[in-house]
């Protein structure tokens, strides 16, 4: 049993999953969903996200107003040079789930099976539509780099809508207003459309905000299809792709995968309210698809 590092203290949402409740507010489950037929809406008014605005919950606002605040570019660099040598430790995909599992909220103890119940449902519902073993498993494991979370990391750099730093915040990213106090805010270098990058030089070479999509994709790097890892990497960068800001730094191959990264959100959002999966009876048809792509640990 791995203890967890949870901090006593590391945010003001009670849970990870108020700000998933949040962005399921924001982009509401289309009365008619045309299966993998969700594209962004750039066309989103002003209006909306001022009725947003008006209710988004204190906790989500004050939990956006760090997260805006606290990553710039110096931060995502520290984060990248502290994790992304996955020196931390050695974990297999299936007790990694069981790991992010303990990661519960105290004030709620109908939380406890959460994290794994939203693995599986994001995946039985993909399997159940006829899609491909990567992309069953990519379901699956989407959230895990929320282990960030049990190993000391504050909510704003684990979840929130991801964002590139380095070049001007879009008007697109929730709350945009909270970035006035990010210190990247007073440097001309990173207020630039391009900032530090070259037009279309491809998100592979931009600094995204630190938190678990970045971290998933980095763990998990060389054993899944591009496809997926665009799925895990992107996932919650609802700006560039429910948004379609960004387009700027985007080249050929970012375009061509964001089809899969649009394909997996509604999988991703849309599946919570269901029954919860049968945890032990699906345990061994996706401890299986685990073992087809990864060995028995990887680093992390
Ligand atoms: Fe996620
Ligand atoms: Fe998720």
């Amino acid at each position: 049993m791995i203890s967890p590092e949870q901090p006593e203290e590391n945010g003001p949402l009670n849970d990870l999953h108020e700000w998933e409740e949040d962005v399921l507010q924001r982009y509401p489950e289309p009365r008619s969903v045309k299966k993998g037929s969700l594209f962004t809406d750039p066309s989103k008014k002003k209006s909306e996200f001022r009725n947003y605005e008006q209710t988004v919950r204190d906790s989500v606002k004050e939990f956006y107003r760090l997260n805006h605040m606290n990553q710039t570019v110096d931060f995502v660099k520290q984060k990248r040079a502290q994790y992304l040598p996955l020196k931390k430790r050695r974990l297999g995909m299936w007790q990694a789930l069981e790991h992010l599992n303990t990661l519960v909220d105290d004030s709620d103890p109908d939380t406890d099976l959460l994290q794994i119940a939203h693995a599986m449902q994001t995946a039985e519902q993909i399997r159940s539509d006829g899609h491909p073993r990567w992309f069953i498993l990519a379901g699956l494991i989407h959230d895990l780099g929320k282990v960030l979370c049990l190993w000391g990391e504050p909510q704003w750099a684990v979840v929130g809508d991801t964002f590139p730093v380095g070049c001007k915040f879009s008007d697109r990213i929730v709350l945009p207003e909270f970035f006035q106090d990010n210190p990247d805010s007073q440097v001309p270098e990173y207020q630039t459309e391009l900032g530090i990058y070259e037009s279309e030089c491809g998100l592979e070479n931009v600094l995204m905000s630190w938190g678990h999509d970045e971290y998933i994709y980095h763990v998990t790097k060389d054993y899944l299809p591009l496809e997926a890892l665009y799925m895990l990497r992107y996932h919650s960068f609802y700006p560039g792709h429910r948004g379609g800001a960004y387009q700027q730094l985007m080249n050929d191959q970012d375009r061509e995968y964001f089809q899969y990264v649009k394909k997996s959100n509604p999988y991703d959002l849309y599946t919570k309210s269901s029954t919860p999966p049968d945890v032990e009876k699906l345990g061994p048809y996706y401890r299986d698809l685990i073992a087809e792509f990864f060995p028995d640990e990887i680093a992390w």
